[in-house]
């Protein structure tokens, strides 16, 4: 099985940076919609969209590819612990992205669908709630800017502008969280240090 290695090992390599490459775009996307409040929910929606259909699915295939890595090369985990950790992470970062960021996008995407249905975004203007994901992420605009923006009631916050605040603090940190991820997995792997 190691005659594979030459056609497993692109393949591994190639998924992980189509899959996780759009990530580091994202900081950009989101600094454009808090200069451009309007497309705020496109930007989210646009988020959202990239990472279900193109992030997740890829990054969901790595144990296979890097699993028959592993056969093909007789590398086993148990003792080369630069792998054990790797894994580990990986579904550290995975259950991360799947049970808490992507909710927190969806429910940024359902305030700023009330809040655009409401008409709230164009009352408030540039700094509006709407952009309110991207705008905190780049540490633009205080909570209590963007709570003034909107007085729509589809929260348990005092109103969805605040909400809308603490979740662009959650996206933005848990956006860091699986960068770094990313980064120290791709160091195991690349480095296979002594563990
Ligand atoms: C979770 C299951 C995974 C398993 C079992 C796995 C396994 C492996 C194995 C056995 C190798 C071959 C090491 C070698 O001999 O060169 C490898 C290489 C590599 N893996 Fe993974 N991997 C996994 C996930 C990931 C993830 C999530 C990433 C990216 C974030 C990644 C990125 C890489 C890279 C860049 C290499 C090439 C390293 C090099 O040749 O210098 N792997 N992986």
């Amino acid at each position: 099985m190691s005659g594979l290695v030459p056609i497993l090992l692109p393949i591994h390599v190639i998924t992980a940076i189509v899959a996780f490459g759009p990530n580091f775009a994202m900081p950009i996307i989101a600094r454009m919609a808090a200069q451009e409040p309007q497309h705020g929910l496109f930007a989210l929606r646009l988020t959202d969209r990239i990472e279900r259909r193109l992030v997740l699915p890829l990054a969901l295939t790595m144990p296979i590819s890097g699993g028959l890595l592993a056969l093909a090369e007789g590398i086993n985990p148990l003792v080369s612990h630069w792998l054990l950790a790797a894994i580990v992470l990986y579904a550290a970062a995975m259950t991360y992205a799947l049970a808490v960021q992507v909710r927190v996008v969806d429910r940024m995407i359902e305030i700023a669908g009330h809040m655009a249905a409401a008409g709230s975004v164009l009352a408030a203007g540039p700094g509006a709630a709407l952009a309110t994901a991207a705008t905190l992420a780049q540490g633009a605009a205080t909570p209590t800017a963007t709570a003034q923006a909107t007085s729509v009631r589809v929260s348990k916050f005092a109103n969805p502008g605040m909400e809308m605040a603490a979740l662009g603090v959650r996206a933005r940190n848990g956006g860091f969280f699986l960068m770094a991820m990313v980064f120290i997995i791709v160091s195991l792997m690349a480095g296979k240090p002594t563990l």
